[in-house]
């Protein structure tokens, strides 16, 4: 079981909302906070690789904490990345600087499926050690664990790279299912292993990121993907946190994704919030779903959008705050920290 939590933490608005509850304010953070929007994280990041930085300790935390003193949100998310439990693991994969995860050996049979093995506490020490310093310095602020989802991981493995239409994994999938199967599976005790590791250390939420799921149809999804991604969401149940699931364009999917087992279910910027609720179909807590692309619009166009967004969150049992997707890189922090405060400080019309 996680420790038992310090009551303001129990009492912070993120944790609230993610368990159905009403916060005395709406809680905002933003997937990928940390990272190049902010001038302090392009700094300390100078001459030290991605993959490299995660096992600093000293650096992962103060990555982590960046966002949380500049924008005031309620929750920092670790500073890692979907695919570093791998290459801690020892499998071939690097972070391409404005690309993305990179494989120069993809997996395309029962051999590249045997170099996948989940991380065990003892090939990762510095994460263990990055998360409980982290929980001691946020104090009440709610640190999020997270994992890259079966497929969204399995895409990068098998296409060798960043992919447009999953060409490859699907043939995989339909082609030769029992190996898709058995990657998936391998993919999923990763998921398994780095969420416990985080939780152990004393994370208080897991998001599991499905970012690229919405290039399934809800069938290929419902026989290829559901059970794998369900399989992380039962195993890490027994630690009685929030489970958050997301991906991007999945207003197809959002049904089939709350049912694999998440706690609350994040919603990108196609569908809004109440549309989102009736097709989730049963009553759970939403985070969401500015258009990041709205930051670039002036205050003028934005305000009225977060105006809409918390009206239709009001639909949900709890709403987290988010974009609809990450933080873009040319992002202006000043943006992203008004926001924050707007939303702390609005008065939702009933
Ligand atoms: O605040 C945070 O959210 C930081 C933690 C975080 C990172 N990656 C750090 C990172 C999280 C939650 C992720 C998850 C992640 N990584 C996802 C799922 C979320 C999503 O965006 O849909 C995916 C698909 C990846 C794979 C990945 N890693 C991509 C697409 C990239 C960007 C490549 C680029 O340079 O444009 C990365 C690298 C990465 N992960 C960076 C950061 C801060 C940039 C690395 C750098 O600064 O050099």
């Amino acid at each position: 079981m996680a420790p038992t939590l310090p009551s303001s933490l129990d009492r912070s608005a993120y944790l609230l909302a993610a368990r159905g509850e009403r916060p005395p304010h709406t809680p905002v953070w933003f997937m990928r906070q940390a990272g190049r929007a902010l001038p302090e994280y392009r700094k300390v990041r100078e001459g030290v690789s991605m993959l490299e930085s995660l096992t600093r300790p000293d650096l992962v935390v103060e990555i982590t904490l960046q966002p949380v003193r500049r924008y005031g949100v309620d929750a920092a998310i670790f500073y890692s990345d979907i695919v570093a439990p791998l290459k801690s693991a020892g499998f071939d994969i690097d972070i391409k600087p404005g690309v993305g995860p990179v494989v120069a050996d993809p997996i395309r049979d029962a051999e590249g499926v045997g170099r996948v093995r989940p991380v065990t506490p003892a090939d990762v020490p510095y994460t263990t050690e990055a998360v409980q310093q982290l929980v001691s310095e946020l104090g009440g602020t709610p640190l999020i664990g997270f994992a890259g989802a079966p497929f969204t991981v399995a895409s990068y493995l098998v296409e060798g790279g960043p992919s447009k239409d999953f060409a490859k994994t699907k043939a995989m999938m339909h082609g030769n299912p029992e190996l898709w199967h058995a990657l998936a599976d391998r993919l999923a005790d990763v998921a398994i292993a780095y969420l416990a590791v985080q939780v152990e250390a004393g994370a208080s939420a897991i998001q599991l990121f499905d970012s690229w799921a919405g290039g399934l149809s809800p069938r290929d999804y419902e026989r290829f993907v559901l059970p794998h991604t369900a399989r992380v969401f039962e195993a890490i149940k027994q630690y009685d946190v929030p489970r958050v699931h997301f991906g991007v364009n999945t207003g197809e999917l959002l049904g089939l994704m709350s049912a694999a087992g998440a706690d609350v279910v994040g919603v990108d910027w196609r569908v809004p919030l109440d549309e989102a609720v009736r097709r989730i179909g049963t009553p759970k807590p939403v985070q969401g779903n500015l258009d990041p692309a709205l930051l670039f619009a002036g205050w003028d166009a934005i305000e009225p959008e977060i105006d809409r967004i918390l009206a239709e969150g009001k639909a949900a049992p709890g709403h987290i705050f988010n974009l609809g997707h990450g933080v873009p890189p040319d992002a202006d922090p000043d943006v992203l920290r008004r926001i924050t405060q707007y939303v702390h400080s609005a008065h939702v019309p009933a």
